[in-house]
């Protein structure tokens, strides 16, 4: 989704700003532009397509200023072109990137265009030019114009507004989309992501729902949305520094497709006893919570949706309470019943995302016992806003499909379901020391399950023409089927679906002939007598099955045309394991195809908006 850079300094910004957006580009975009001043003026450039139109751009006509704004743009009101793209302006003397989606910008531009304003775009950030612009007029600085325009505005805004007649400051508001403060020695960096700014700075603080800042080289004064004055220190990031490189991978998916034997055993240090979880792992107030719980509500979207899933089928079968799993578009926008003693759980890679994170602010006032957050993001809104967070350690997800922070966030999960079941003694000892044992060798298991990587390759080939693709699994195995649908889609373009394998001839049997690709989840453990059923029904209507199995398997090997192995484990840990080899499948079915993989058409990293 789009994305914010902004520098004033006492040298040329130019190149920051555009390394700024380049370490944006995987939030996905389709037009870039910047802004600074100089020469007494405010000179603009902007393009569409990728940031390196922008730099040659650049390069073309030289640009350069100690103060400036920049933003790649993803349209929302408006199609992806020059004129609509990023920073705008009013009257050539205010300048404005945003990221949200403002509204009621219909109503404020027409009520803007009776008192003369004129407007070159389609854009809602136009408004908001007019608007500070008009505000400004009757305001002593552009920081107070910014807190009367913000006031007037409904909708979801991160923006950075810069004056013409002011040289020396920027001045943010954060309301719904992200925004962070950097500072260097004598500058100071504004971004939506504190991984643009990590080249120039490793101080950061972020902005909180409703405020406005404005940003001086040496100083930064933060108004709360009363209009009075906020102290907040600024605080050195744990993100490393090389998480924009892709290393020795041709892509980012795939390099994070690699880490997750490492993520995974970041996931798990310091939060695994002998023969327990640490339960103080979800946070201080946990032993203490978990113990009072009687019911679960999962929220999140996307893949994180589907580690929601499984975690309702682990919290179910291990702890013995109800969970209740749904999309946070849906939860939020319905009446909903809150049980007694309910936990309420966000699940989310980046943090931001907007349905999630509205879904906690209403559950904030819907009396649930407490909020937990399984995120990867330190920092991030849902982090700050929730009691709990367990973070997943992945490290920087940059490919737009998820890929280690879906298998952080199901190690998370199976450590809370097992946590769960440690307070509420409803597990025999022997179970959990064999879970947290089988946790242990969890890295080790997906690295031989990475093994498989050459073979997925060549079987990849079988995709070249293929438009359509079904991914069936049963139980804890059905969440993986969809999720495996889901990644195929994102990068490929190929139409999937994921099915509970048994559902299949209530409706998608009807699609099944020698042209369909169908991947079965079929394991070992959990229901394997009866997947290898529904594989000989698909057998005999000639569909072309792809086997997912445990090593050693023979009874699918028979009847597959492919099969993929994975290490055996127990039961609860299988979707772990089955997860990689759909995550390498569609990743070298993409690049067969010559896809963008890891910026796919339309899709956006960390979804902001509505
Ligand atoms: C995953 O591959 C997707 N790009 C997407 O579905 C994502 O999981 C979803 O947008 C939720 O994001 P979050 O985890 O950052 O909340």
């Amino acid at each position: 989704m789009c994305g914010i850079v902004g520098a004033v300094a006492q040298r040329n910004i130019a190149e920051i700003l555009i390394e700024g957006l380049r370490r944006l580009e995987y939030r996905g975009y389709d037009s870039a532009g910047l802004a600074v001043i100089s020469d007494f003026k405010i000179s603009r450039l902007r393009r569409v397509g990728k940031v390196s139109e922008l730099q040659k751009a650049i390069e073309e006509n030289p640009i350069d200023g100690s103060i400036g704004i920049a933003h790649t743009r993803w349209a929302t009101h408006g199609e992806p072109n020059e004129t609509n793209a990023h920073p705008h302006f009013s009257n050539d003397t205010i300048a404005v990137v945003h990221n949200g989606i403002i509204e009621n910008y219909e109503s404020l531009r027409e009520e803007l265009k009776l008192q003369g304003y004129v407007f070159t775009s389609d854009t809602d950030t136009e408004v908001m030019a007019h608007l500070i612009e008009r505000e400004r007029k009757s305001s002593d600085s552009l920081l107070s114009a910014v807190l009367k325009a913000t006031k007037l505005l409904k909708g979801a805004y991160g923006t950075v507004v810069m004056e013409l007649a002011n040289p020396d400051c920027l001045v943010v508001a954060r309301s719904g989309s992200p925004l962070v403060l950097g500072k260097g020695i004598g500058e100071m960096f504004i971004a939506s992501d504190q991984l643009a700014l990590l080249p120039v700075t490793r101080q950061f603080m972020f902005l909180e729902e409703g405020e406005v800042a404005e940003v001086t080289r040496r100083d930064v004064k933060i108004l709360a949305p009363d209009g009075s004055v906020v102290e907040r220190e600024f605080e050195e990031t744990t993100v490393q520094h090389d998480a924009g490189d892709k290393g020795k991978f041709r892509h980012f998916m795939m390099k994070e497709i690699y880490e997750q034997p490492d993520s995974i055993n970041s996931t798990l240090e310091g939060r695994l006893a002998q023969d327990s979880v640490i339960i103080e792992s979800f946070g201080n107030r946990a032993p203490e919570l978990l113990d009072k719980v009687e019911f679960v509500q999962i929220i999140a979207c996307g893949t994180s949706y589907h580690s929601a899933m499984v975690a309702k089928y682990w919290i179910e079968s291990m702890v013995g309470i109800p969970c209740q799993v749904e999309i946070a578009s849906e939860y939020r926008y319905r009446k909903t019943v809150v049980c007694k003693n309910s936990l309420f759980i966000s699940i989310s890679q980046s943090g931001e995302t907007a349905d999630t994170l509205a879904a906690l602010r209403i559950a904030k006032e819907q009396g649930f016992l407490a909020s937990l957050t399984i995120c990867n993001v330190p920092g991030s809104s849902l982090v700050r806003e929730s009691d709990m967070a367990f973070m997943t350690r992945a490290g920087a997800e940059i490919g737009v499909a998820s890929t280690k922070a879906f298998t952080t966030q199901l190690t998370g999960l199976l450590m809370l379901a097992v946590a769960l079941a440690q307070t509420k003694k409803s597990l025999p000892q022997e179970e959990i020391s064999n879970i947290i044992q089988e946790l242990r060798t969890l890295p080790n298991d997906i690295k031989h399950a990475l093994e498989m990587d050459t073979t997925i390759e060549t079987m990849a080939e079988e995709f070249n023409e293929k438009e359509h693709c079904l991914f069936l699994g049963r139980g804890e195995q059905y969440p993986i089927a969809m999720e495996g649908a889901l990644k195929l889609k994102e990068i490929s373009y190929i139409h999937a679906e994921g099915y509970p394998a048994a559902e299949m001839k209530h409706g998608p049997i009807a699609l099944i002939d020698e042209n369909m690709p169908i991947v079965v989840i079929a394991t070992k453990k959990g229901h394997y007598e009866k997947v290898v059923s529904n594989i000989q029904e698909i057998k005999s209507r000639k569909g072309k099955i792809i086997g997912i199995v445990t090593e050693g398997d023979k009874d699918v090997r028979e009847l597959a045309d492919h099969v993929i192995e994975v290490p055996e484990t127990i039961e609860s840990l299988t979707p772990l394991l089955t997860t990689i080899p759909l995550q390498l499948l569609s990743y070298h079915i993409a690049v067969l195809l010559g896809k963008n993989v890891d910026q796919p058409r339309n899709l956006a990293k960390s979804v902001t908006v509505e």
